[in-house]
């Protein structure tokens, strides 16, 4: 089974090849030929996810899902949430979003955080919707050099690395989006 999956990180696709296993053919946005970025304007997860999705099914007509992910930091109530991409503004800056983060945690002791994860699925002529949460805390300095975005400050609930110290498939089995995609492989199977 073929499913477009409107990303265009490879480090997503990576992942949620991994997830998924042999059982469909997941390709990205470049393969379709969808080289546009696509609309996100909302202010929640659940809207920006649909509306990605929803853009590649209408221009594309493809099946297809789209994530959408935030990290939601106590101290700062929830920010910077929906915003996570574009914290430091643009063009967005993986290295700028953390310098900011750490920035506005300076001097604060409770750094308790959580990466939630939305993925939309249109299929056929239905909607579906999966969530995946990771728990956990935001370090004071880097560490580890794997995955992307925020991993290097961000040590999940229970462990002693930071998702950037953690292998591919040790990630995927904790992460928001590894969990929001196992709900997406349950249903699809
Ligand atoms: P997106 O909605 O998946 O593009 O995520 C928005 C932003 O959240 C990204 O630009 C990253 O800064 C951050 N983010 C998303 N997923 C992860 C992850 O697995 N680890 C670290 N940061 C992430």
């Amino acid at each position: 089974m073929k499913i477009c999956f409107a990303t265009n990180n490879k480090k997503k696709i990576e992942e949620v090849k991994a997830a998924l296993g042999d059982s469909f053919i997941i390709v990205s946005l470049e393969e379709i030929g969808c080289h546009e970025e696509l609309p996100e304007t909302g202010d929640t997860l659940d809207h920006n996810a649909f509306q990605k999705a929803r853009y590649v099914k209408d221009n594309y007509g493809v099946d297809c899902f789209a994530d959408d992910t935030g990290l939601e930091v106590d101290a700062l109530n929830g920010a910077p949430g929906v915003y996570s991409g574009r914290y430091a503004g643009e063009p967005r800056s993986d290295e700028r979003n953390i310098d900011l983060l750490l920035k506005n945690l300076n001097g604060v002791s409770v750094r308790s955080a959580k990466f939630k994860t939305v993925i939309a699925l249109l299929l056929n002529d239905e909607e579906h919707s999966f969530e995946g949460i990771a728990k956990g805390e935001i370090l004071k300095e880097k560490t580890g050099t794997g995955g992307f975005g925020y991993d290097p400050v961000f040590k999940p609930e229970g462990f002693d690395k930071t998702f950037a110290e953690l292998s591919m498939e040790e990630k995927n089995e904790i992460s928001h989006r590894g969990k929001a995609v196992k709900s997406l492989v349950q249903f699809l199977k």
